[in-house]
């Protein structure tokens, strides 16, 4: 069954653990993420972002895809569905209409007041159907999708415990220096502005642009209070890698079956996955 972010989250920040937000890209990849999940006894966020749905058809053919999967994979952990950087109240009711227990209105290029005034609706829309809400504020630098945004700008500590406050939002992404995509050189992120503003929200912290970042950063940030992590990259450059290296070894004649080509790139995505939902500390919660 698909379950809001609330209580996996709630849960996580009590007892010191992250989530994994992974991001989908295509029905196999949903598979992929889903049995890593299952095999070890964890919670997982299956992220959708707007590129993907225009790739895999819209946001019914995925809501249904990942049920079917789910129903046919024997899936029992607690999966969410999550609409990842919602850029509208419109598409956040879309998603939850569609039957996503969890969607992101990402904001935080808008001024303070009107990320405030939309949060604040899309919350009590989500609410009313106990579908979970996250917010951001601050600017994660990087590329996604080909929405680049070229500087970190941090999150301001009073702006987070005011949206918070506010609009009863279920976590909170408040941007410390991670990036969406490859970092050059290592992450710098602002501990101590997370330490604050964990102190100030009390909701569960997001941590965006998972990939690149050292291991034990990640172990760090989740002592300070952030229980979910978003990694996409470094798994769609596994496939890519492994499809590559797939075709440079063959002669040119054996590589006839796209299902194989797609289904055997996926497999150090599943080993990725695991990696991440060992480093996070959220296998065997369920
Ligand atoms: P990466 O692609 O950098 O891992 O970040 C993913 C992310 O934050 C999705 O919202």
């Amino acid at each position: 069954m698909l379950v809001s972010m609330k209580d996996m989250l709630n849960h996580a920040l009590r007892d010191g653990y992250a989530v994994g937000q992974f991001n989908i890209n295509n029905l196999e990849w949903v598979g992929a993420v889903l049995s890593a999940g299952q095999k070890m006894r964890s919670p997982i966020i299956l992220g959708v972002s707007g590129g993907t749905i225009k790739h895999m058809l819209g946001l019914k053919c995925i809501h249904d895809i990942v049920v079917n999967a789910m129903d046919y994979l024997d899936i029992d952990i607690p999966v969410a569905l999550h609409l990842d950087h919602g850029t509208s109240q419109e598409i956040c009711e879309a998603a939850i209409k569609a039957g996503f227990r969890s969607v992101m209105f990402d904001g935080s290029h808008l001024p303070f007041s009107e990320n405030l005034d939309i949060t604040r609706r899309v919350v009590e829309f989500a609410h009313r159907r106990g579908v979970s809400v996250e917010a951001e504020l601050g600017t994660i630098a990087g590329s996604e999708d080909g929405i680049v945004n070229s500087s970190v700008i941090y999150a301001d500590p009073q702006e987070c415990a005011t949206l918070v406050k506010e609009t009863d939002v279920d976590c909170l992404a408040a941007a410390l220096g991670s990036t969406h995509g490859l970092y050059k050189g290592r992450a710098k992120l602002g501990f101590a502005e997370m330490q604050t503003i964990a102190e100030l929200v009390k909701v569960p912290l997001v941590l965006h642009g998972g990939t690149g970042i050292a291991a034990e950063d990640m172990r760090r940030a989740i002592s300070y209070g952030t229980a979910k992590i978003n990694v996409n990259t470094e798994n769609m450059y596994a496939w890519c890698q492994a499809v590559k290296d797939m075709f440079m070894a063959d002669d040119g004649h054996d590589i006839n079956d796209p299902r194989k080509v797609i289904r055997d790139g996926l497999i150090p995505v599943r080993e990725m996955v695991a990696q991440r939902i060992h480093l996070f500390g959220s296998e065997q919660r369920y």
